[in-house]
């Protein structure tokens, strides 16, 4: 990763943290298992993508990076949620996440979905009420809208239920396209759409290009996953290496083998730098997070 990037996520994740703590004493929320498990959940490591989208679209288009740590917050919160309920038994069944027990082994089944349950709640909660500055205080219910469509039936949600259909079936690329779209691209685009939604001198053409390039890295995004569940090893993943091919699922390593899958996220990383040329903004800080798709490692 580059330096200057790995500099953003790490300011990002200090932000991300206070936003929460900030938020969980303003509210006076007790201690609790429940507690717990959701900052297992949010705390135990991640890489903050999403958030770090949020934020770098925010920079980019001028908003305010206040208003940025909320909705990164709740997209994380999402984002959290949706691995923890991944890892159940019912779903991916894996044991292993950001190199500690998932929340199902650390805790326990029941307490691992109301966690992820908590987390989704949350995100709204957070939407609802957090202080957003000026215009971006206007844009509330925009906010609640795309983040709520990205994560449920139209979103995240359909996505994994697609992926669990799709398990011990054969399906065409173009399924398994607008299944990668759903279940992990929807969070992605969000992040970055709603990154320019709080931002107040933002076009429709410009929304429109971030979506093009949203949807590409969103797809850059699951590929590189896929590959590097062949590829990797468990403890640099932090997860099961082999997950995929264990529960027999539909990836693009699976479909076109690891070279097909790599020349599709090279597509991919091609199309997303295009789309960011389309915009008359400084993009340097979005172009070197296209380029971390391609190399990251875990
Ligand atoms: C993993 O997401 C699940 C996918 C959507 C591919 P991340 O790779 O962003 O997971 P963390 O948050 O960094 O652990
Ligand atoms: C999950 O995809 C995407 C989510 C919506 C959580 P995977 O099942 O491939 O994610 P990992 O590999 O377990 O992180
Ligand atoms: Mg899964
Ligand atoms: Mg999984
Ligand atoms: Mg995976």
């Amino acid at each position: 990763m580059h330096q200057d990037l790995q500099d953003l996520q790490a300011q990002v994740k200090i932000r991300l943290e206070a936003a929460f703590r900030n938020y969980t004493t303003s509210q006076n929320i007790a201690s609790s298992r429940l507690l717990s498990a959701v900052e297992y959940a949010l705390f135990n490591g991640g890489k903050r993508m999403r958030p770090l989208l949020v934020a770098m679209v925010t920079d980019m288009l001028g908003g305010k990076q206040s208003d940025a740590d909320a909705i990164s917050l709740a997209v994380e919160c999402i984002h959290a949620y949706s691995l923890v309920h991944d890892d159940l038994p019912a779903m991916d069944d894996d044991a292993l996440r950001r190199g500690k027990p998932t929340c199902h082994i650390q805790f326990n089944e029941a307490t691992a979905i109301l966690a992820g349950d908590a987390l989704q709640t949350l995100a709204f909660e957070l939407l609802a009420n957090i202080p957003l500055e000026g215009f971006a205080n206007t844009k509330r219910l925009e906010l609640i809208k795309e983040l709520s469509k990205a994560s449920g039936l139209q979103g995240m949600c359909q996505g994994q239920s697609l992926d669990l259909l799709a398990t011990n079936q054969d399906i065409d690329i173009t399924a398994l396209n607008e299944l990668h779209s759903l279940k992990t691209g929807a969070l992605l685009a969000a992040s970055v759409r709603m990154g320019a939604i709080i931002s107040a001198n933002t076009t429709v053409e410009d929304i429109n290009n971030l979506t093009i390039f949203a949807k590409h890295i969103g797809l850059a995004f699951q590929i590189q996953d896929d590959i590097l569940d062949v590829i990797s090893d468990t403890q640099t993943l932090g997860k099961p290496q082999g997950s995929d091919q264990a529960n027999n699922k539909n990836t693009f390593v699976s479909k076109l083998g690891l070279t097909g899958a790599k020349n599709e996220l090279s597509v991919h990383h091609k199309e997303a730098l295009q789309a960011l040329s389309s915009l008359p903004y400084n993009t340097r800080d979005l172009r070197m997070f296209t380029d971390y798709m391609m190399t990251r490692t875990f």
